[in-house]
């Protein structure tokens, strides 16, 4: 049975992806550093059938000790990984870069970047123990260089973070170790994230010309996840990324944005 760990899966798409992994008959390690989330997420996601099991475990993504304390648990219970992925991710305050405050810059880097650093670092090492493996983070804002006023320090985190993925799945290559090191593009998930800022505390105040972006081209995270998942457990290749919202169905989004009445704002 494949065994798969997810950061940051006691709610969104880290949830959502946990829940087809086990529809899949997966054995699934939650985290997350939200404890009451975790438990619920842990309850719903038994009530799903699947052969493997479901085990969960408290970790800070910005804890490089937390992270290797995950890759432990996840040996006890299962001996090897098969998949891990860097799910854990905050938002950024709708504030430019001179408004924000140490605490806010130091989140969104140890966040988005360095939290998927050591994940990836973590499960590299015992991937390569072990000899196989897949290690997938979240491309986000920024990850493709696109700039916007309020998401600068977000979008730097993602850019960094797919250089990153990028250059790793390179070292896997020239290693020939038989690590595959992919990315996932979720496009924009009508999730929490998108109205919370620094790990909740902060509201954001969308534009309506935002919100209406985000009704044209954006899509609950059980959609997303079950695009993502399908395409994870049928890889075989390193440096890949999978993409959910291509430059194609954006196009087609917005020429028949006429006939979208969704309003995920309501
Ligand atoms: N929502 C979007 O539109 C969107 C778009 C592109 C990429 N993403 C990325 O997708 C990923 C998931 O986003 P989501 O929309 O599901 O977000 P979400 O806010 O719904 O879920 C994120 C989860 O991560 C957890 N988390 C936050 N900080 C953590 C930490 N330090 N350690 C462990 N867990 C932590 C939260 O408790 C939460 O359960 C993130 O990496 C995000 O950057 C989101």
């Amino acid at each position: 049975m494949k065994t798969v760990v997810i950061t940051g899966s006691a709610r969104g798409l880290g949830y959502e992806m946990a829940l087809r992994f086990r529809r899949k008959d997966y054995n699934v390690v939650l985290s997350d550093l939200n404890e009451e989330n975790l438990e619920k997420a842990k309850a719903q996601l038994l009530l799903e059938s699947g052969q493997g099991s479901v085990v969960s475990t408290l970790c800070n993504v910005v804890s490089y000790s937390d992270l290797e304390g995950l890759m432990a648990f996840a040996l006890e219970n299962f001996g090897s990984v098969d998949i891990w992925i860097n799910n854990a991710g905050v938002n950024q305050p709708d504030k430019p870069v001179y408004e924000l405050s140490e605490k806010e810059i130091s989140l969104m880097i140890d966040v988005d970047l360095k939290g998927a650093v050591y994940g990836s670092k973590i499960a590299y090492a015992q991937m390569k123990k072990q000899g196989f493996g897949q290690i997938y983070s979240i491309d986000g804002y920024g990850s493709n260089d696109a700039m916007m006023m309020g998401l600068t320090l977000y979008g730097t985190s993602k850019r960094g973070l797919t250089y990153f993925m990028k250059a790793l799945a390179k070292e896997s290559d020239t290693m020939k170790d038989n690590i595959q090191v992919g990315r996932l593009s979720p496009g924009i998930m009508i999730t929490d994230f998108l109205v919370n800022a620094n790990n909740d505390s902060t509201k954001i105040d969308l534009p309506e010309k935002t919100k209406k972006v985000y009704n044209i081209l954006g899509d609950y995270p059980d959609v997303i996840a079950d695009f993502l998942v399908e395409k994870m457990v049928n890889n075989s290749k390193s440096g890949v990324c999978f993409e959910w919202l291509t430059n194609g169905k954006a196009f087609v989004r917005f020429l028949t944005a006429g006939f979208n009445k969704r309003d995920f704002f309501k």
